[in-house]
């Protein structure tokens, strides 16, 4: 089998390797890939966005199935266009990728279905976004940029100014582009967070194991938001009691919510839960893995990830099991110092050599091969070491252990990925 993986993070890495590890799979492209997705797949200079492109190389390689792991393209329709030149495609179509690419629509399909989540209002412009904050709203109050933004486009403001403020930014200025012309105010949760990633084939859905992000720069979560800092998994305030109401409430509902909308899901739903005092509500859909989620999530997988994902798009994933190792992983992203503002790139990255694939992992985020073959940094996120252990405590213990063993210039992580572990552990 060739398949063909679309996407360039430390996400996409995780999911080479376990693609790697099919005995069904020959042949694995990469477009565009890292320079750590390449000793797993040959990779490509095709960007994701390039859909004419990535289909007739799709098309010239007899490509037999392809992974789609970003949510740019999922969202623009890239799985439409490789199912009509007829490659098999992991991934939702553009009409149940909407579940991220709006969120005023995921808001209304949780209102129309009864999915606990926030209470929210949707403003189409800015003055009636204005009259609504000035009359009605209590704070916080949480500001959502309808469309994709890098994850950036939501905003907790304190008082009626910064949500004024927010305002302007999103539907005025639009920082976010056109994913502020439309626009979600929303009553602010409090909780602990957790990340489940699922895979559904339209009518079923099997959650994965449970995993926690670290999403603001720096320790003690404090700093500016980033694309995810580090995560461990399975997150132990996952309990059978929440996974029971999930089941019940939240997982099986949006499935068959997209389903009767005409829109039915196949591929990944990212459930991005807050723990609240009133019980779990949904934060977030994403139509993909998370990242850094799929980096301690993955590498737990038990069996054959592309026949879980075929019986995704055949609609047979009743008949295949989802299970997980009994065990844990913590991930810690190394990134450039400056990291999400401004950085340096280009610098020399020594010491890839000592991870073995089995416990200890290094995942490409931004990554690339200098002119002489020296693999340096070339992102934000460079690297995610992740480690495995019988528990979480060993599992955090060997990933900082393992992130002393690489070295580049403006290294940057957090000291507390996974110190929450102590509360429970
Ligand atoms: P999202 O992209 O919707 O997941 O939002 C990014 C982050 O903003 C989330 O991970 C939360 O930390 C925070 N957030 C989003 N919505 C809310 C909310 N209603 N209440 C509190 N925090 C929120
Ligand atoms: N780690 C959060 C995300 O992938 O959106």
């Amino acid at each position: 089998m060739k398949v063909l993986i679309v996407g360039s993070g430390g996400r996409e890495h995780a999911i080479a390797l376990a693609v790697s590890r099919s005995p069904r799979v020959d042949k694995i492209y990469c477009a565009p890939g890292n320079a750590g997705i390449e000793a797993l797949a040959e990779c490509v200079p095709i960007k994701a966005m390039d859909f004419d492109g990535l289909v007739d190389f799709a098309k010239k390689e007899a490509i037999d199935f392809a992974i789609i792991g970003m949510d740019d393209p999922l969202v623009g329709g890239i799985v439409d266009r490789f199912e009509k030149a007829g490659i098999k495609t992991f991934g939702p179509r553009e009409n149940a990728a909407i579940l991220e690419g709006s969120k005023a629509f995921s808001k209304e399909l949780m209102k129309k279905y009864n999915i606990p989540t926030a209470g929210y209002e949707t403003f189409d412009d800015a003055d009636s976004a204005i009259a609504y904050l000035k009359n009605e709203s209590k704070y916080p109050v949480v500001l959502k940029a309808d469309g994709l933004a890098l994850g950036k486009g939501v905003l907790i403001c304190q008082n009626e100014q910064e949500a004024l403020d927010g305002v302007k930014e999103i539907m005025q200025d639009k920082k976010f582009g056109d994913a502020g012309n439309r626009m979600v105010i929303e009553e602010f949760m409090t909780g602990r967070e957790v990340s489940v990633l699922s895979f559904c084939d339209g009518k079923t859905i099997k959650i994965m194991s449970s995993a926690q992000d670290h999403k603001r720069a720096g320790d003690g979560d404090t700093g500016l938001n980033t694309g995810g800092m580090g995560t461990f998994s399975p997150s132990p305030f996952y309990t059978d009691e929440v996974d029971a109401f999930c089941k019940e409430h939240i997982y099986q509902a949006t499935v068959d919510a997209m389903a009767s909308e005409g829109r039915a899901f196949k591929g990944v739903i990212f459930f991005g839960l807050m723990l609240t005092p009133e019980g779990p509500k949904v934060l977030e859909y994403n139509c993909r893995f998370g990242d850094p989620e799929a980096q301690v999530v993955l590498p737990r997988l038990k069996g054959d990830i592309i026949d879980i994902m075929e019986a995704c798009v055949d609609g047979r994933l009743s008949e295949v099991p989802v299970e997980f190792e009994d065990n844990a992983a913590v991930c810690v992203v190394l990134a450039s110092d400056g990291y999400p503002v401004k950085y340096e790139k280009g610098f020399p990255i020594e010491g890839l050599d000592k991870f073995d694939e089995k416990e200890y992992f290094c995942f490409h985020a931004g990554t690339a091969k200098s002119d002489s073959g020296q693999i340096v940094t070339n992102g934000g996120r460079v690297l995610g070491v992740t480690a495995l252990g019988s528990d979480l405590t060993t599992a955090r213990k060997n990933a900082y252990e393992a992130t002393k063993w690489v070295s580049f210039d403006n290294k940057y992580m957090r000291s507390d990925i996974g110190k929450a572990i102590e509360e429970v552990e």
